[in-house]
């Protein structure tokens, strides 16, 4: 439990980080009331160092309709809660956010849906979030605004206080222009963005997606991975280049290290019955992430008897955006699929899938990927997916493989993995057969590969490497990939 107590300070901070969620989660406190409790986000955990050492303070929402928190402290943190009313849950997160931008921006797996009112609501809530980071900021500060929930705030807070640095990292894919352009305000979204002195993405495929929608929807001119914009005060450079963002590998490591989430990673096991063979899905219950792919699959292994007697895929999909639409019919359709795999190739005392829609702490989480012999992540598009390395951050024996998609992030990254596209389920099939066959000695030969990237380009370098460049830093800045020629 975190220690909270009301802040009536007036702001005057030098680093600001503005995100659409507090890094922290309303519970009851021992007296009944509302308190909060800090969530153990990979952002969090990087940015916290920075944040205390700057005494700095964090934008964000909490997460439910209502009133504004206001400003709080939080374990020394210094928050700032913003509200938002019913009306705009429904328009900015749910639709806007996560019925326009959220499908747009990911290959439009689902249609994206355009409504003048959401848009409205987008404007609105940015508008929210740049006035409080006016607010907050020192003079000469940096802010860090995050995510495509947030795109016009760059553009809004310059408008208001042109001394403060800005950095924008997208934390989702940036999308093809043939794509992009369907978005009725794309001009503003560019124009939005457009504020930050930095932006980051992902891959350098995003960033040159960006830099080609700077060109194509506003008629900029790009210069390798910088942009030129003329404003009222002379003209200004932006740089956009890709980030890859990470985790905290040694924290995680350290937990899965512990004897009580060793103990409780067997206990797993045996109370799946010991089975020959475990595999892992762990994600949100999310469209994006390729769940109705995966079990197809896996379905179709297990008639064919191919993962040997017996084996078992457990599915955490946590449940995320439960009253959009395309979320519910995914809820629907895992369901039966779940159903139907277990009801035709189970039997008494035996479910080939675990499905569990819930979320789990990172102890528990830790205890899954150790008990795991292969962790599947076939995502349809993802920016990064932060599962598949944690996964690895947990293998201390060196052990398991990984089965990932080739539409994700990580890939770039995790040489190691057994690459797969999702739509093939061919393919898949075999590459989960393959990666379940692995001899040891091979197996470990990846594993160390990919535990050694994972853990020389953790979390802390990811946010020192944004901020070093944000702050000019020519060393960090070699740090940052370029994005593709186009
Ligand atoms: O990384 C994508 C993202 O939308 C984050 O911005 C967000 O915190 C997370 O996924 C979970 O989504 P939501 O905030 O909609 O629950």
């Amino acid at each position: 439990m975190s220690s909270t107590r009301e802040s009536t300070e007036s702001a005057d901070r030098s680093f600001v980080v503005v995100a659409s969620r507090l890094p922290v989660d309303r519970v009851e406190g021992p007296d009944g009331h509302p308190d909060w409790q800090t969530s153990p986000g990979g952002l969090v955990t990087a940015l916290e160092p920075v944040m205390r050492e700057a005494g700095g303070a964090w934008i964000g929402w909490s997460g439910d309709a209502g009133p504004a928190p206001g400003a709080f402290e939080a374990d020394g943190l210094h928050l700032v809660g913003l509200g938002l009313s019913e009306n705009e849950v429904r328009h900015f997160y749910e639709g806007f956010c996560n019925a326009t931008l959220w499908p747009l921006y990911h290959d439009v797996i689902a249609p994206p849906q355009f409504h003048r009112r959401w848009w409205e609501a987008y404007v609105t809530v940015n508008r929210r979030f740049a006035q409080a980071a006016a607010e907050q900021a020192a003079p000469g500060a940096t802010v860090w605004v995050h995510d495509y929930q947030l795109q016009l705030v760059p553009r809004m807070l310059r408008e208001q206080r042109d001394d403060v640095r800005i950095g924008f990292f997208n934390h989702i894919p940036f999308p093809g222009y043939e794509i992009f352009a369907q978005l009725p305000w794309r001009r503003q979204v560019v124009e939005g963005l457009l504020g930050a002195d930095l932006l980051g993405f992902q891959r350098r495929a995003d960033a040159t997606n960006f830099l080609r929608a700077c060109r194509r929807s506003v008629g900029l001119t790009t210069r390798g991975s910088t942009v030129r914009v003329r404003e009222p005060g002379g003209s200004r450079e932006i740089q956009a280049a890709a980030f890859p963002i990470s985790i905290d590998a040694k924290g995680l490591a350290e937990i899965a290290r512990r004897d009580d989430v060793r103990k409780r990673s067997a206990q797993i096991r045996e109370a799946l019955g010991e089975p020959g063979l475990v595999l892992l899905g762990v994600d949100r219950l999310d469209y994006t992430k390729g769940i109705l792919h995966r079990l197809r699959a896996y379905g179709e292994l297990v008639a064919a008897g191919r993962l040997g007697p017996r084996p078992v895929l457990i599915q955490v999909a946590s449940p995320s955006r439960e009253r959009v639409e395309a979320y519910r019919t995914l809820r629907d359709e895992v369901e039966v699929m779940v159903g139907r795999i277990n009801g035709e190739h189970g039997e008494v005392g035996y479910a080939p899938v675990h499905y569990l829609h819930q979320s789990y702490p990172r102890e528990e989480m830790a205890a899954l990927y150790l008990a795991a012999d292969v962790m599947l992540v076939t995502p349809l598009r993802d920016g990064m997916n932060l599962v598949a390395k944690e996964y690895v951050a947990c293998r201390n024996d060196e052990n398991g493989a990984l089965v990932l998609s080739e539409f994700t992030g990580a890939a770039d990254e995790l040489a190691g993995a057994f690459l797969v596209n999702p739509h093939d389920i061919e393919g898949m099939k075999d590459a989960i057969v393959r990666a379940a066959n692995t001899g040891p000695a091979e197996a470990r030969r990846r594993m160390r590969a990919m535990r050694k990237r994972v853990r020389e380009h953790d979390v802390a370098r990811w946010a020192a490497s944004f901020l070093g460049t944000l702050s000019g830093d020519p060393v960090a800045d070699q740090q940052a990939w370029e994005p593709e020629a186009s």
